[in-house]
């Protein structure tokens, strides 16, 4: 029992340590953002380390990275409108300029109180999108703060939620798939009302007697390559994050990392895009041959 509990108490301290050392190293939204639309609805607060989104019946709002970046690890930690958030979305994204841009998408459709959020995700290249892929969350994504993390890398591009892959798109330039590899690109994230679609498909709108909606986010981390006016200088941090961890050896999933996407895959996912046979009745899409794993 003794033990037990020392352990207990040691795994307690670890992870404790663990926390402040990530947010000690997690960076500051002055130095990393610009609140870009909305006014006021967005903040940053507790000396950097919090930001906030708010939408009311005028407007929404968003903010964007100073920097741009061409490959990397990027983490960010989100705790989404709460209570009735049908007709919202937040939306957290990659994203790089012009008709021919590249994009990387989070997108989190609210929902009535109680009901589950859907994660939109989908990928851009060369202006092209329509990858679509939806999941439900296996938790309340507005109660907590929880991770979520694109890795993006030449070889291909991997949507974490707490360290659990749950899409991997790979690069597949051999099939003629255009890959986002030399467009840099920044972050962006808005709060907006959508409630058009984004809900039971538009069914359910937003009911502005609940305004104002906010979202919150910290621990901001960007283990990436970023550029500027032409040069591009890699964090040490993006060659360690090919490391083996949890759920990769190298650059390639683990046996883990392959489990814990086909667990998402199976028991999550809502929407694939590259099983929708009424919408490509000639044939899927050639990226779709090398997303099986
Ligand atoms: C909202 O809840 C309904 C009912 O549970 C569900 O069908 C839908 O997928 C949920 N999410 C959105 C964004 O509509």
């Amino acid at each position: 029992m003794g033990r037990l509990l020392n352990y207990r108490t040691a795994t307690l301290v670890v992870a404790l340590l663990a926390t402040m050392v990530a947010s000690a190293f997690s960076a500051n939204f002055y130095d990393e953002f610009d609140l870009t639309w909305g006014g006021n609805r967005g903040k940053i607060f507790g000396g950097g380390r919090m930001l906030s989104l708010g939408l009311d019946r005028v407007s929404g709002s968003g903010f964007q990275s100073k920097k741009e970046y061409l490959f990397g690890r990027i983490d960010m930690q989100l705790k989404l409108v709460a209570g009735n958030s049908a007709g919202t979305v937040t939306a957290y994204y990659l994203s790089s300029q012009g008709p021919t841009h590249d994009e990387i998408d989070f997108e989190f459709l609210g929902n009535e109180t109680g009901q589950p959020y859907v994660l939109h995700t989908n990928v851009f290249t060369q202006g092209k999108g329509n990858r679509e892929q939806q999941f439900y969350l296996w938790f309340d994504p507005t109660k907590n703060f929880h991770t979520y993390s694109i890795v993006w890398r030449p070889q291909h591009i991997i949507f974490l939620v707490d360290s659990v892959p749950i899409r991997v798109f790979k690069n597949a330039e051999q099939l003629g798939v255009p890959f986002p590899k030399s467009q840099p690109m920044r972050i962006y994230s808005s709060l907006w009302n959508a409630d058009d679609w984004a809900t039971r498909g538009g069914l359910v709108k937003t009911d502005w007697s609940k305004a104002p909606f906010t979202a919150y986010y910290r621990n901001f981390n960007a283990a990436a390559c970023t550029v500027s006016s032409g040069s591009s200088f890699c964090d040490p941090k993006f060659k360690s994050s090919f490391t083996n961890g949890d759920w990769q050896v190298g650059n390639e999933l683990n046996a883990f990392g392959r489990r814990r996407l086909r667990w998402v895959q199976r028991y999550f996912m809502i929407y694939n895009y590259c099983a929708d046979l009424k919408r490509f009745p000639q044939g899927f899409p050639p990226e779709c041959r090398s997303s099986r794993l």
